[in-house]
């Protein structure tokens, strides 16, 4: 049997395809490459020493899921494709409302028609919205204050309903804090396009010397030192929590959320410092006003994931400092000149 990732060539999707790859998985990833590399898939063979065929397809074309669950024997789904840039969802909401719905729903009708009914879904901590009560947990209120959020908790509540209807389902929704760093061997990594919207990718190409210098959003807000706190998350920790998640849709039947965060919060000069101590390199910064739609802060209580999917962080701080920038310097433009 196989697990087949949507949008798997992508930063988070090519770590676990690495991860579950290692722990004896089949890996079918199917991508249409609109912000990610074949290099990506090409590198994780490499380092597992398997093949892992990529699909180039749309999750929101019928004909092209159809031609994976065709070739290869799927029982269960992670689904990560999506658009995922916060300001280009406000500036281009129908993009984002099709491009991320459609990918659920055809999705959700060709593994129907194929008999598969296990799926890991990709969501966000931006499903809280502006709540202000830390930790996050999973039965807080939702509400988004974008369509990027929005497309997120619609799609949640359709995989809701869709498991209320069909109680062979076994679905695994997935709240993602802030994943950062990148695999210990340097070869994946995070690969943006154009300038970073992400404070680490940022903090890489500057002390790479790609871009002059940090602005920090705002040290105002009611933080130890005013600026913004995020629960960061290793990006291989969060793989591993998609490994859990697997076995867990394989074990039980029904809908069920998980935050997969540290339960940890740092500041933007935390993160900063952190970085250049670790990698003995300066980040020049400036402080600038904030960003709008920032909330102060946002860190999860992973507390139910240690419970029921018995998985749990292990990378420090530290760690995410260092691989995102072994990633970095080993690959200054990405996976642009492989
Ligand atoms: P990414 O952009 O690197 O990966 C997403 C992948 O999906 C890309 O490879 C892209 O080419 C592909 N894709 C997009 N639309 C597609 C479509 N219609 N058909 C096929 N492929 C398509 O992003 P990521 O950081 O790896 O995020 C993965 C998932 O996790 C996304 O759904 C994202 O919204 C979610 N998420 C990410 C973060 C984060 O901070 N990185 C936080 C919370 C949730
Ligand atoms: N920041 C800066 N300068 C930058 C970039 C970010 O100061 O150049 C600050 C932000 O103001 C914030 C913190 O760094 O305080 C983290 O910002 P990110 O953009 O890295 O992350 P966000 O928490 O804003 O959002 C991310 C994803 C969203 C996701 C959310 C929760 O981009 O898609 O985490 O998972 F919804």
């Amino acid at each position: 049997m196989a697990v087949l990732l949507t949008g798997g060539a992508g930063y988070i999707g090519s770590h676990t395809a690495l991860c579950i790859a290692n722990a004896g998985l089949d890996v079918v990833v199917l991508d249409n490459l609109s912000n990610s590399s074949p290099e990506a898939i090409r590198r994780v063979s490499e380092l597992t020493g398997k093949e892992i065929p990529l699909i180039i397809g749309d999750c929101t074309n019928k004909d092209d899921l159809e031609k994976a669950f065709s070739a290869y024997p799927i029982d269960q789904v992670v689904h990560f494709a999506g658009l995922k840039a916060v300001g280009e969802s406000v500036a281009k909401p129908l993009m984002y409302y099709r491009n991320n719905l459609d990918a659920s729903l055809t999705l959700l009708e060709v593994m129907a028609a194929h008999g598969c009914n296990q799926l890991v879904f990709s969501s966000s901590a931006t499903v809280y919205g502006t709540i202000q009560e830390m930790p996050l947990k999973e039965n807080f209120p939702l509400g988004c204050t974008n369509p990027y959020g929005w497309t997120k908790l619609m799609s949640e509540q359709i995989f809701r309903d869709v498991g209320k209807a069909d109680l062979g389902l076994s679905i695994v929704l997935l709240r993602y804090f802030n994943p950062v760093g990148a695999h210990e061997s340097g070869r994946i990594g995070e690969d943006p396009n154009g300038i970073p919207n992400n404070l680490m990718p940022f903090i890489c190409q500057v002390a790479k010397g790609r871009l002059e210098r940090l602005s920090i959003f705002g040290n105002d807000y009611p933080t130890k030192d005013g600026t913004g706190v995020r629960d960061y998350i290793h990006v291989m920790d969060l793989a591993e929590g998609h490994l859990a998640a697997l076995k867990y849709a394989r074990e039980h039947r029904g809908v069920e959320v998980f935050n997969l965060g540290t339960g940890v919060g740092y500041s933007v000069l935390d993160m900063v410092h952190a970085f250049e101590e670790v990698n003995h390199i300066q980040v020049p910064y400036r402080i600038a006003p904030r960003r709008p739609g920032d909330i102060a802060t946002c860190y999860a209580d992973p507390t139910k994931a240690h419970d029921l999917l018995h998985w749990q962080t292990h990378r420090t701080l530290t760690d995410m400092c260092r691989d995102a920038w072994n990633w970095q310097n080993n690959n200054p433009m990405g996976y642009r000149n492989a």
